[in-house]
C-alpha cells in the first residue's frame, strides 16, 4: 500500500476562531489563543486544521462577509499571526486548511462598493445586478438561504437596480460569469497557497453555478440558483487548475445538496474537489439502516477512487450530543459517532467540541448573535473548570461573546484530560489507532449485515481485519455477523467506559457472544484462529 496523501491520514480539525480560545481578553476567539492551544491538536493527533474565516469582515455572518480576502481582521490579530500560525502548525506537522468564500464578498468589500457606486463603474458587472421585474418587485423568486433575510435580492436605490445575495444582504454574490471575477478569486487562491497554506475549504460551492438566464425556480423541476450545470463544474475546475499549480495541496467543497448523486458529481474526474462534504450524511437520523443506506449509496455512486469525507457536525448545525439526544443517550452517542468516524473508510472531520461531547449552549435571547440561529452549537469551549478559573472558563478573562455550555465544570478539557474514561481521552485513543493502522487508514472497506440496529463493517489491510460496530439501539444488541464464522478478536476500542479488557475472546460469528452495550461502539482486531498442531 502507498503512503496516502495527508488529507487521507487522519483527522482535519476544525477551528472556529471566534469560540477556540481568546488570547487578548475582549471575550472573543482570536489567533494568538489559538497559538497558544496547539498542543490540544496535537494531543488529538489529528493532520489538518481547517480555521472558519478569519478575515478582514464587519462580522454580518460571523466573518463569511468578507470585506477583504487577502487580510486578517484585527479581532482575530494580524496577517502575521496567521503567518506564525502556519508556522507553528507545520512544526508539529499539521496541515492548516483556511475557509475560502468565492460565491460573495460583504458589501464593505471595495468591489461592491465600487459596483453599487454607478451603473456605469467598471467594477458594476463584478456582482449580479438587474431591473425589476414587471411588477416592480424583485428579477425572480429566488430567495435567501437564511429565511429570516427573505428574497435573494434587494434593491439599491442609488442605481436603481436590484443586486443578488443568496444569503444576507451584506453578502452580495459575485458574478462568476465575468472572467475578471473568476481571474480576481484565482488570485486569491494563490495569494494563500503562496503563503504555506495547505488546503482551502471552499464555502457554499454549489452556488458557484447558477442559471446564466436566471430563470426563477417556480414551475421547474430543478432549482436555478444553484448546482447549474455544466458550469458550477467548469468552475470547479478551473479553480483546481491554480491548486495543481501548487505541490500536495487539497481542497474540500461545502457542496450542500441533500442528494448524494448532486454530490459525487464533484468528485469525480480527479480534476475537481479532493473531498465533498457530504450533507445527506450530516441530516441523517439515528437509526443503523439510515446510516447503512447512504454509506452504501455513496459507495456505489461514487469512483473508486473518490475519498469519502464523513462529518456529522460544523459552526452550522445543532451539535452531535444535542442533536442525537434522545432521553439522555446523546452523549453515548457522540462517542459512538467519534469512532464511527474514525473507522469509516475516508477523512473524518471533528468540529471543535466534538472531542470533548459538547452539546449545544443555551442562548437567552438578549444575546442572540446570529441571523439564522447557529448560536448554540457556536459557544466558546471550555478549557479550564470555572470554580477554579472563572466565568470564562480558561476561554477568556473577559466577557465570552456567547454564553459558554452550563455543563463547562465537568466537560472541559482540562477535568475531562484527567479522567481515563472521558470522551476527549476517547478520542485520543482514537486518533492514535488510526495512526498505527494502515487498515484503518487507507484499507478496504466491507459494510457487513449484522442484525437490527447494528451498523457493521469491515477494514482490512496487509496483516489487518479490523471489525467496527455500532449499536444504534438503546438496549444491548448481540453483534451479529454471518460472514465472518466463530470470528475471535480482540477488543482494540470501546465507547462504553464499563467495558474492560481487550484479551482475545471467541464469539463474533453467526451465534454472537458478545453483547454490545446501548449505543456502544467499538472497535475490534479479528485474529486468525491457531491452527492445529
Ligand atoms: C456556509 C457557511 O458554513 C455558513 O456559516 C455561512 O453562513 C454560509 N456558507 C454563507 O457563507
Amino acid at each position: 500500500m502507498s503512503s496516502p496523501p495527508w488529507w487521507q491520514r487522519g483527522a482535519v480539525y476544525q477551528v472556529y476562531p471566534r469560540s477556540f480560545a481568546d488570547g487578548d481578553g475582549d471575550g472573543v476567539g482570536d489567533l494568538r489563543g489559538l497559538r497558544a492551544h496547539l498542543d490540544h491538536l496535537a494531543d488529538l493527533g489529528v493532520t489538518a486544521v481547517w480555521l472558519s474565516p478569519v478575515f478582514t469582515s464587519p462580522m454580518v455572518d460571523a466573518g463569511y462577509d468578507v470585506a477583504d480576502f487577502c487580510d486578517v481582521d484585527p479581532v482575530f490579530g494580524t496577517l502575521e499571526d496567521l503567518d506564525g500560525l502556519i508556522a507553528d502548525c507545520h512544526a508539529r506537522g499539521i496541515r492548516v486548511v483556511l475557509d475560502w468564500v468565492p460565491n460573495h464578498s460583504s458589501d464593505q468589500h471595495p468591489w461592491f462598493l465600487a459596483s453599487r457606486s454607478s451603473r456605469d463603474d467598471p467594477r458594476r458587472d463584478w456582482y449580479v445586478w438587474r431591473d425589476s421585474a414587471p411588477d416592480g418587485g424583485p428579477p425572480n423568486d429566488w430567495r435567501s438561504e437564511f429565511a429570516a433575510a427573505g428574497p435573494a435580492w434587494s434593491y439599491d436605490e442609488h442605481t436603481g437596480q436590484w443586486y443578488l445575495h443568496s444569503y444576507t444582504p451584506q453578502q452580495p454574490d459575485l458574478n462568476w460569469d465575468n472572467p475578471e471575477v473568476e481571474a480576481a478569486m484565482h488570485d486569491v487562491v494563490r495569494f494563500w497557497l503562496d503563503r504555506g497554506v495547505d488546503g482551502l475549504r471552499i464555502d457554499a460551492l454549489q452556488r458557484l453555478g447558477k442559471d446564466p438566464l436566471l430563470r426563477s425556480n417556480a414551475g421547474s423541476d430543478r432549482r436555478h440558483d444553484q448546482d447549474w450545470e455544466p458550469v458550477a463544474h467548469e468552475r470547479l475546475r478551473g479553480i483546481r487548475r491554480v491548486v495543481d499549480e501548487y505541490q500536495d495541496r487539497m481542497i474540500v467543497g461545502e457542496v450542500y445538496l441533500l442528494d448524494q448523486r448532486r454530490v459525487v458529481d464533484y468528485l469525480s474526474g480527479g480534476d475537481q474537489l479532493h473531498m465533498a462534504h457530504n450533507f445527506v450524511f450530516l441530516h441523517l437520523p439515528w437509526d443503523a439502516a439510515a446510516f447503512r443506506h447512504v454509506i452504501a449509496e455513496f459507495e456505489a455512486l461514487a469512483e473508486p477512487d473518490a475519498w469519502p469525507a464523513w462529518f456529522l457536525g460544523n459552526h452550522d448545525h445543532s451539535r452531535i450530543a444535542t442533536r442525537y439526544d434522545d432521553g439522555g443517550s446523546g452523549q453515548a452517542r457522540a462517542r459512538a459517532v467519534a469512532l464511527m468516524l474514525t473507522a469509516l473508510r475516508g477523512t473524518p472531520f471533528l468540529y471543535q467540541g466534538d472531542e470533548l461531547g459538547l452539546p449545544d449552549a443555551e442562548i437567552p435571547p438578549g444575546r442572540v448573535v446570529d441571523v439564522d440561529g447557529r448560536d448554540p452549537g457556536r459557544a466558546p469551549l471550555p478549557w479550564r473548570p470555572p470554580s477554579l478559573a472563572g466565568p470564562g472558563a480558561g476561554f477568556t478573562t473577559g466577557e465570552p461573546w456567547l454564553p459558554l455550555v452550563r455543563e463547562a465544570e465537568q466537560l472541559c478539557v482540562e477535568s475531562q484530560a484527567a479522567d481515563p474514561c472521558s470522551t476527549l481521552s476517547l478520542v485520543r485513543r482514537l486518533g492514535e489507532l488510526r495512526a498505527e493502522s494502515a487498515a484503518l487508514r487507507s484499507g478496504d472497506q466491507h459494510l457487513l449485515d449484522a442484525g437490527p440496529d447494528v451498523l457493521a463493517w469491515l477494514r482490512t489491510g496487509p496483516g489487518e481485519r479490523l471489525l467496527a460496530a455500532v449499536n444504534f439501539a438503546t438496549e444491548p444488541r448481540p453483534l451479529i455477523v454471518p460472514g465472518i464464522p466463530g470470528a475471535r478478536h480482540a477488543v482494540l476500542v470501546s465507547t462504553d467506559p464499563e467495558r474492560t479488557g481487550t484479551a482475545v475472546q471467541d464469539g463474533t460469528g453467526p451465534r454472537a457472544r458478545f453483547v454490545l452495550q446501548p449505543s456502544e461502539a467499538v472497535l475490534l482486531e479479528l485474529v486468525p484462529h491457531a491452527r492445529p498442531t
